[in-house]
């Protein structure tokens, strides 16, 4: 990586690390941090560009809808800033822009080899062991109930829908945490993504048997 490269990481650390401190809905520094671990090791393993890879990893949550922001892109304003060539901004914007997860039925393609590995690595911060705390997190920060028998899952076919339509955290895994693993683009991160999903179907059957007082 070039010195110009290495000065951009540090000053979107600095950025990142000040931007995500507070937040209590499962998108902290530290999810964005293994995030970025997880990618850098993807992008190794599938010789994508390392420091597009790191740059997008960092950002990937900054401007997320879920967080409740503007429509103003606080994305780009900072890469203006840290003034990055207008193509490196491009690239990064559009690695972030095809990360998120928008629904059951709704196509997430990504475009290059860079957007798998940071969409891979997000996904797999949803599951498993952590993905099933994240997933209480958030839903506790929404005022959600951890379960009600009697209301199924939807499986969304509109982004809009994924939104706006709510409902109780465990329907949360059959709308979308079971459904990633199938959704997963490198190698490298489905071996992962298989042993993180048999968690969370053991923590289901685990949680249905309590429920049960079984
Ligand atoms: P990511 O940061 O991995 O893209 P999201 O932004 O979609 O994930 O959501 C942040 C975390 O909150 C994830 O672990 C996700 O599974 C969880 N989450 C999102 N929507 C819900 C929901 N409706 N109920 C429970 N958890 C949710
Ligand atoms: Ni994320």
């Amino acid at each position: 990586m070039t010195d110009y490269q290495q000065e951009s990481i540090e000053k979107t650390y600095r950025f990142v690390e000040q931007f995500h401190t507070h937040d209590t809905t499962g998108h902290d520094w530290w999810h964005v941090e293994r995030v970025t671990r997880t990618a850098r090791k993807l992008a190794v393993e599938e010789n994508a560009n390392l420091f597009l890879v790191e740059m997008a990893a960092l950002l990937h949550d900054i401007d997320d809808w879920k967080l409740g922001l503007e429509e103003d892109n606080k994305t780009e304003a900072f890469l203006e800033q840290i003034s990055i060539s207008a193509e490196d901004k491009h690239s990064i914007l559009k690695i972030i822009d095809e990360v998120s997860f928008k629904g059951a039925e709704v196509a997430t393609p990504t475009s290059s080899i860079e957007s798998m590995c940071v969409q891979d690595a997000d996904r797999l911060d949803a599951i498993g062991a952590i993905g099933v705390a994240r997933a209480f997190t958030y839903g506790g920060s929404k005022n959600r109930s951890l379960y009600e028998p009697d209301v199924a899952p939807t499986m969304h076919h509109s982004f809009g829908d994924y939104k706006t339509k709510h409902s109780h955290t465990i329907n949360h895994f059959y709308e979308k945490l079971l459904l990633l693993k199938e959704r997963i683009n490198t190698p490298t991160a489905k071996a992962i993504a298989e042993e993180r999903h048999a968690f969370m179907e053991q923590f289901l059957v685990q949680f249905y048997r309590e429920w049960n007082a079984e």
